[in-house]
């Protein structure tokens, strides 16, 4: 069984745009999305999500719920089935109960550890608020620097005595063992307490556990450190938590926003000036742990620097690692000498989101900013400064983005865009070598698993939609009558998350014609490239025409079919295929489309636009991406073709039935059926091995 916890923190990160979004294409339509419902055959969009209620309902058909329903529905399987697919998508590591006696055991003894540190924190909270030395020390400290009664609440803030054992000699009257207390950290090897005369900082888990402590010293005493904390135990491993994750996390996905400071006192101060969306990391550098924890709710990260702050450049080093996890990444610095709780303080929560708000910078052009002004007449610094923003952009994986920052960067460290390009290009193409070895490798991985598998005991054509390796729930049967699961990610197994090519919602609300506009797409930018740079011979026309040219007849759009047919007359002719043959073009539709194709509405956030006024001055870098996008466009194109088989195969089924028009109608109707279903299973096979590949 999962546990409870699990099944809220998969409940509570699962987003329902981003589930439904995997397998129906949505639209925005004011605070909702719209799209085709995939439960009911429409022609005009009755599928509604709300992202705000994190639900999804079809005004068609009835059929509506949460992420959970969604796939349980969509996927026919299970509900604990739906979970695990949804914590494979979140990353949300899976406790089960019951699973085995020794883990059973294993929880009790967690559990163990975290009611004694549950009643460490009653017990400084008590000593805090009912005993004269808490009051008059502790109290009085934490009200003179402003936090109130309901703070100190809610975030279990407290008092540790002075006494050598005071905290010890209690728990143990309570019956906590030495050894779970020395195991917590909370009393030390010589079995004193840990904590002495500090004000207490409860640390909690992302779902409200205790897990561990810090505890600030309030004399001026320049000895002993400000704050000590838990030392990593069972429970607390300092690297996966970023403290206030449990008050922060809801306020986070609202404003679709994480702000990131140093201290617990800021993350404290900035929840009751009623900026809720805060987390700290405790002073040290952000891990990849972390990192993943804020993804789960948020992709936006906004940084406040204290105005002071001598490591500012160092900590920004750190910051490419949530480059690479696709995160947009904002830094704020704070006036000289502020941090943000004394900020907050002095100029009231007002002017201090108007702050935070108007000074705001990207990431990269700050760093870029920076560096410049370190640099200006150095060569040799000069020199290490190209590298060091140059390896930062390179870690995006956006290519679009990365081509923008390049602009952008150039332009403000007055480097030659074209240095800067090549620079980066180095590093990326790196990488891509080595994502295609570790491709490579897991190809070979799967191949292997699926030989023992099918060697074991899979009856054939049981209608599972292969599943690669970790990435794919095992048992989700592959519905008979939905677009086969297709999520990006699998197209760069193993490498940073994917290029996002541009405009990737269908523009039309019409799925098939999406399809086949995507394939027009691809024909008219990049037709007459080589597919494949070793052999020059095969264009990106021929090698997607080839492929489609039997369903050729089949396109629903006829201005798409006629520009499909052309290409494959030119490409017999040899005639070179480019986009200014078809901007140029004699029929006008065949030019307002080549526009269209060409110039598609970026997909970008406003933000990035508006609020760091960085003008779209190129277009996109070419995305080096087509043909894997033609193989993945000519598979889809040929499976919506097969649905529309199956679907009028089962309508004649269906008539052949009801008009009783014999046996053997009926039985080759059902013959077809299943001819049909095994020629789709084979291309989504394919879909499948292409992505994998
Ligand atoms: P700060 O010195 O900025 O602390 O260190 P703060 O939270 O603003 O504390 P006040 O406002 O002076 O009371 C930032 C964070 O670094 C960690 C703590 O997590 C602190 O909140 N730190 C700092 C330590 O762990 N140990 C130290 O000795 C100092
Ligand atoms: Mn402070």
């Amino acid at each position: 069984m999962i546990t409870k916890k699990t099944i809220n923190d998969i409940v509570e990160t699962s987003r329902i745009e981003d589930v439904v979004g995997d397998f129906v294409n949505l639209k925005k339509r004011g605070a909702n999305l719209l799209g085709l419902c995939p439960f009911h055959n429409e022609k005009t969009p009755s599928f509604t999500v709300s992202p705000s209620k994190n639900i999804y309902k079809c005004f068609g058909c009835g059929k509506g719920g949460d992420p959970v329903n969604f796939i349980m529905e969509h996927e026919s399987v299970s509900y604990p089935e739906s979970l695990k697919y949804l914590a494979e998508k979140y990353g949300i590591e899976i406790e089960e109960t019951q699973t085995s006696q020794a883990h059973r055991e294993e929880q009790q003894k967690l559990d163990s550890l975290y009611v004694l540190n549950q009643y460490a924190r009653d017990y400084y909270h008590d000593q805090l608020l009912n005993t004269d030395i808490g009051k008059s020390v502790g109290l009085s400290y934490l009200k003179n620097r402003g936090f109130t009664k309901e703070t100190i609440e809610k975030f279990g803030l407290g008092y540790a005595p002075k006494d050598k054992d005071a905290f010890t000699q209690a728990a143990k009257r309570k019956g906590y063992k030495g050894q779970q207390l020395k195991k917590l950290g909370l009393t030390s090897k010589y079995d004193s307490d840990f904590f002495r005369d500090r004000v207490m900082f409860t640390i909690h888990s992302v779902s409200g556990k205790v897990i561990g402590f810090g505890g600030r010293i309030m004399s001026k005493n320049v000895k002993a450190p400000k704050y000590v904390n838990t030392p990593e135990t069972e429970v607390y491993n300092k690297s996966k938590v970023l403290y206030g994750a449990y008050f922060a996390k809801r306020a986070i996905r609202k404003a679709d926003e994480c702000i990131l400071v140093e201290g617990y006192t800021d993350v404290v101060s900035l929840h009751q000036g009623g900026i809720e969306n805060v987390v700290a990391s405790s002073g040290t550098s952000l891990t990849v742990e972390q990192i993943r924890m804020v993804k789960r709710y948020t992709q936006n990260m906004k940084i406040l620097y204290d105005g002071d702050s001598a490591g500012v450049k160092a900590a920004l080093r750190g910051l490419d690692l949530v480059l690479e996890q696709d995160m947009n990444v904002k830094v704020v610095m704070l006036p000289e000498g502020e941090d943000p709780d004394s900020y907050l303080q002095n100029v009231g929560s007002e002017a201090f989101k108007e702050y935070i708000e108007s000074q705001a910078k990207d990431f990269i052009l700050f760093k870029s900013e920076l560096l410049f002004e370190e640099a200006t007449g150095d060569p040799v610094r000069q020199s290490a400064m190209i590298k060091d923003i140059v390896a930062s952009i390179a870690k995006i994986p956006d290519p679009l983005k990365r081509s923008l920052y390049i602009k952008e960067c150039g332009h403000l460290m007055k480097v030659e865009e074209e240095i800067l390009m090549n620079e980066v290009n180095q590093i990326v193409t790196k990488s891509v070598h080595q994502a295609e070895d570790q491709r490579k490798k897991d190809q070979r991985q799967y191949a292997r698993k699926k030989a023992a598998e099918q060697n074991k005991n899979t009856p054939p054509g049981n209608g599972n939609f292969p599943s690669d390796p970790g990435n794919f729930p095992e048992h989700a049967p592959f519905p008979e009558d939905a677009p086969p699961y297709f999520p990006e990610e699998e197209m760069y197994v193993g490498m940073a998350p994917p290029p996002q090519p541009v405009q990737r919602r269908p523009s039309a609300a019409n799925n098939a014609e999406y399809q086949e506009k995507d394939i027009v797409r691809l024909l008219i930018s990049y037709g007459g490239q080589p597919f494949d740079a070793e052999d020059k011979e095969v264009t990106v026309a021929r090698f997607i025409l080839s492929n489609i040219e039997d369903v050729l007849d089949d396109f629903d759009n006829d201005l798409y079919q006629r520009i499909a047919r052309e290409c494959l007359d030119m490409t017999i002719d040899g005639t070179p295929i480019t986009p200014e043959y078809f901007i140029q073009h004699e029929d006008k539709d065949f030019r307002r489309l080549a526009i269209d194709v060409l110039q598609p509405e970026f997909e970008m956030s406003p933000n990035w636009l508006d609020k760091h006024d960085l003008p779209l001055r190129s277009q996109p870098m070419p995305d080096a991406n087509f043909n894997n996008d033609s193989i993945s466009a000519i598979y889809w194109f040929k499976l919506r073709k097969l649905d529309k088989l199956i679907e009028r195969n089962k309508a004649s089924m269906k008539k052949a039935i009801e008009e009783k028009s014999g046996e053997d109608e009926v039985m080759k109707a059902m013959k077809i059926h299943q001819k049909l279903m095994e020629i789709r299973k084979d291309i989504a096979l394919k879909v499948n091995t292409v992505i994998v590949r």
